[in-house]
């Protein structure tokens, strides 16, 4: 990354398609060819001397997601225009959550690698960058780190509640209780249908605290986005207003080279990691952040994560760990109304895509008025931060839980293990009749972290078996190597790491087994003495999975553990060792 920014910091003086490096041997030549070229579209050599602003529209027919992207793209032109710059839109691929198989998350890394080489190969002084559905905003920030041309991200917002028989909903929190329901045969297949058509009631992404609210949220705290612009909804004028202030605001960023390792720093982090925890946000949100730190070549502290989730307290009341939606939270004034309740735990010194401080722009957010949706730190909604890390013999690279969204009785739970050793597993048996399991136990999936699966997908909330659902259970401890909806809620431990796959100790446990949560301790234990788990090791070893070409066989090769995002190890950037580096 450092030896691209020195070429780039050389051509500091020049602008627009003077950028970029020689591919024909001779820049003077290469330039004559690219001015050719897009004056073919119809510029004047006037309109390519500017700063060149890209767009990366992500919008695509199978991104409902991102259905107003080409509204965005246009509101984001205007403001680039209004600042003397060029616009140059440009597509990337898009990844929406529920068309990509196997998972979304098995081509984050993919999208990310998109983003990083065409924002490297096509000359351009700034970039905004328009995502929004859950993998997209991680995989974009991923890419543009690494890029290091200057760059501002857009969401394209949250879509709008719809109303199910005189009740709000709104994807997917609601999608998940409905389906329980029907499962449970509470309600019927006419209602179920119903449902269907008012749970995504708009374009735009999930309307509760899931993945993309809280990358949006996390991603204004950290800087990356102008202030105040996570939460408009995706049909408002804010929405469009933002857009093009967003426009605005990378002219000036190409002008003053504000390039992502200026904002992007261990403070920054530390404040998108404050929101995660007080937003009661998706346990996803550790995950990317640490894939995005991982390009600036450190790593998220997960000890100093826990020790932040002690002292920060959840002030959001939104869905899933809450009561109300994000178009709720921008009328109660989004971001910067949290930020402001949150003052004294924040890194004030972070710069941001404005060019000013955290600090600086908080003394200028609205005053505060009388709304319901962000708490005080006083009147909390949860007294800690909605995540907690867990360490043991059954996790030694840890694991977390969403404490603010599990049942409080059993957060310190003890039970016997039922294991299913795969997804397909699962889904072929867990509600088979004849399983024995009882509301006391702890189910237990193995292989669906990164390379089992392979893509960690969000498996990692098992469905509470159909007899046990019957008699009304409505959560059980349940434990994993995978990931959850971050629009999904109960006792449910993710992320266990080393992975099955790789032959964790999650690999061998089996039925029977009994297993520990203590949450007050931080503790996941498999009561297994270690003689015994030795023997199960050498009796059937792990043999890590495979693929013969492709994607999927770099894909295996080298993804990391979720302790280092999940990225692929050659992404990551070598500079500081995953040390936070001294000046923090
Ligand atoms: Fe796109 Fe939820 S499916 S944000
Ligand atoms: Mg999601």
């Amino acid at each position: 990354m450092s030896q691209d920014n020195s070429n780039r910091d050389d051509d500091q003086s020049k602008s627009g398609l003077r950028k970029g490096l020689t591919n024909y041997g001779d820049a003077g030549f290469s330039l004559f060819l690219r001015k050719a070229f897009i004056k073919g579209a119809g510029y004047t050599d006037d309109a390519l001397a500017r700063p060149v602003v890209g767009i990366i529209d992500t919008g695509s027919a199978y991104n409902p997601c991102h259905g107003n992207a080409p509204q965005l793209v246009e509101a984001v032109k205007r403001g680039v225009l209004m600042s003397g710059g060029l616009p140059m839109p440009f597509p990337t691929i898009s990844v929406h959550e529920s068309f990509s198989q196997p998972t979304s998350m098995y081509l984050r890394n993919l999208m990310s690698m998109d983003t990083e080489e065409m924002i490297r190969a096509q000359p351009m002084d700034a970039v905004v960058l328009i995502g929004g559905c859950d993998k997209t905003v991680p995989a974009q920030l991923m890419g543009a780190a690494s890029a290091g041309v200057p760059a501002i991200q857009l969401v394209t917002g949250s879509m709008l509640t719809g109303g199910h028989r005189g009740e709000r909903v709104g994807a997917c929190t609601d999608c998940r209780r409905f389906w329980g329901k029907y499962r449970a045969d509470e309600i019927d297949g006419e209602e179920i249908a119903d449902v269907n058509n008012q749970l995504v009631a708009s374009v735009g992404t999930c309307s509760v605290m899931g993945t993309a609210s809280t990358m949006a949220c996390m991603t204004e705290a950290l800087g990356m986005m102008l202030p105040g612009s996570a939460a408009p909804p995706a049909v408002t004028a804010d929405r469009m207003r933002y857009a093009e202030q967003t426009g605005v605001t990378a002219v000036t960023m190409a002008r003053n080279r504000l390039t992502p390792d200026k904002i992007m720093t261990p403070a920054a982090f530390e404040n998108a990691l404050r929101v995660l925890l007080a937003i009661g946000g998706s346990t996803n949100g550790v995950v990317h952040m640490t894939a995005v730190a991982g390009r600036l070549g450190f790593d998220i502290d997960m000890k100093q994560l826990d020790k932040m989730s002690r002292e920060t307290p959840v002030l959001v009341d939104l869905k899933p760990s809450g009561q109300h939606y994000m178009e709720d939270l921008h009328k109660a004034g989004g971001v910067p109304a949290l930020l402001r309740e949150l003052r004294p735990l924040l890194r004030l010194e972070a710069l941001t895509v404005t060019g000013r401080t955290l600090g600086e722009e908080l003394d200028d957010a609205r005053p505060p008025f009388t709304q319901h949706v962000i708490r005080t730190v006083a009147d909390p909604i949860y007294p800690q931060g909605g995540i907690a890390v867990l360490e043991g013999n059954l996790a030694p690279g840890g694991a977390i839980i969403k404490q603010s969204a599990a049942a409080p009785a059993l957060m310190e739970h003890e039970g016997r293990a039922v294991v299913f050793e795969n997804a397909e597993d699962m889904a072929n048996r867990i509600d088979d009749p004849d399983l024995d399991v009882n509301a006391d136990d702890v189910l237990v999936l193995k292989n669906i972290g990164p390379t089992g699966a392979p893509g960690m997908p969000e498996a990692g909330y098992l469905p509470i078996p159909k007899k046990l659902a019957r008699q009304g259970v409505k959560d059980m401890v349940r434990i994993s190597d995978g990931r959850m909806s971050g629009t999904a809620a109960g006792t449910i431990v993710l992320h266990v790491t080393p992975e099955a796959a790789v032959g964790g100790t999650l690999a061998y446990v089996q039925n029977g087994d009994r297993i520990r949560l203590s949450v007050a301790k931080r503790e996941i234990s498999l009561l297994v003495d270690e003689a015994e788990l030795a023997r199960r090791r050498a009796e059937k070893p792990v043999v890590r999975p495979e693929a013969g070409r492709g994607y999927r066989k770099l894909f295996l090769q080298t993804v990391t553990q979720a302790d280092k995002g999940v990225d692929f190890d050659f992404l990551r950037s070598e500079e500081n060792n995953g040390k936070i580096p001294e000046s923090r």
